[in-house]
């Protein structure tokens, strides 16, 4: 019986008209606390995203959006000139806040790409216009991942164990995910799956945020340590694996949380189908491989003081990459809303993304 997925609480949300605020689910409460914050200033824009209140590369992309719309509200009067320096302004200071997912320049890119184009039309109607444009990012994302859970769920079947690492689902996007989406809409056509979903060290985003959400959408789902994948699959509990991704080269190696290429490594060792869900505005096709992408390196502290215990000696050498790569070769198809990308090459890639 096909099954309703239930909706969830918007990840971002607009409130107000050009004056407004960007209102956000704050992640790093979750799941123990559902409480949301509100941007005024684009500090506090930045500030939300580099301490992952609002994480995920979609969402990332669609908070900038929304974050230029916030820091252009500095400029008052007429002053056209002005208003596009600021622009200017607010989208290199967002662009500062992490360097991985492409999302977040992608965005910066589109909005003031939009606004050059609608020069000479006064600073009241390029501010409404820009905040308009930001809807369509944030609405043309919620149909990315509808679209992208259509086709994924077609490589799924009914009773498989499936697993996911990090969190790529709605709140990692305007709504629905990437990689969840496909468990979402195999789950709506009527497929029954179990999720396993890596906890994902160190900030938990599987343990914190994908076992939250599937479990509030009615998902079956089973929460494992990130070092008991490869155990899990050898059990024969894992038929496929989907991912989400930060950032998807040329030649379809794909950037995604840490962990993610030792899962894609264990799969492979297990014949297991290993899948990557994103959407368009994930590949970055002026990179040929995935060794050109930057891989965000974070506080140690999140290693040593994971959640405010201490859990290593104090002084500790620490090396805390937020991102990993995994080769093409590893990934049995990329899925985005265009379609499913099989074998994954440079020319399929090429070809599924042409404009
Ligand atoms: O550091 P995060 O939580 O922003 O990392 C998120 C991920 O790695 C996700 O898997 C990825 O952004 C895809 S989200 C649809």
């Amino acid at each position: 019986m096909p099954t309703e997925i239930s909706s969830h609480p918007a990840t971002l949300e607009w409130i107000g008209g050009v004056e407004g605020k960007l209102r956000m689910i704050d992640q790093t409460l979750l799941p123990t606390e559902f409480k949301h914050i509100e941007c005024e200033t684009v500090e506090q824009v930045w500030e939300a995203i580099k301490m992952l209140r609002v994480r995920g590369a979609p969402a990332i992309g669609v908070a900038a959006a929304y974050g230029v719309c916030v820091g252009i509200q500095t400029v008052s009067g007429a002053d056209e000139a002005a208003l596009l320096g600021r622009l200017d302004e607010v989208c290199s200071y967002l662009s500062t806040s992490r360097p991985t997912a492409v999302n977040l320049f992608w965005a910066l890119e589109r909005m003031k790409t939009f606004a050059a184009g609608l020069a000479g039309n006064g600073v009241q109607e390029i501010s409404a216009a820009l905040l308009e444009e930001a809807h369509r990012v944030a609405e043309e994302d919620r149909q990315m991942c509808r679209a992208i859970g259509r086709h994924g769920s077609t490589l799924l079947n009914d009773g498989q164990g499936v697993l996911t690492h990090c969190n790529a689902g709605g709140l990692a996007t305007s709504d629905y995910g990437t990689a969840l989406a496909v468990f979402f809409a195999a789950a709506e056509s009527g497929k029954t799956l179990h999720v396993y979903a890596d906890e994902t060290r160190p900030l938990l985003q599987g343990a914190r945020l994908t076992a939250w959400e599937l479990q509030q959408r009615g998902i079956d789902v089973t929460l494992i340590c990130d070092s008991m994948a490869a155990q899990v699959m050898r059990e024969g509990r894992v038929q496929a694996v989907v991912t989400g991704a930060d950032r998807i080269a040329a030649n379809g190696d794909a950037a995604n949380k840490i962990g993610t290429y030792q899962v894609a490594l264990a799969a492979h060792a297990h014949g297991i189908p290993f899948y990557v869900a994103a959407p368009s505005s994930t590949f970055d096709l002026s990179l040929a491989s995935g060794d050109q992408i930057p891989i965000e390196e974070r506080d140690p502290q999140e290693v040593t003081h994971g959640f405010g215990k201490q859990t290593a000696p104090e002084g500790i050498q620490v090396y805390n990459p937020a991102f990993d790569v995994t080769p093409a070769k590893l990934i049995k198809a990329l899925i985005c809303e265009h379609g499913v990308i099989e074998p994954v090459t440079p020319e399929n890639v090429a070809d599924m993304l042409k404009p």
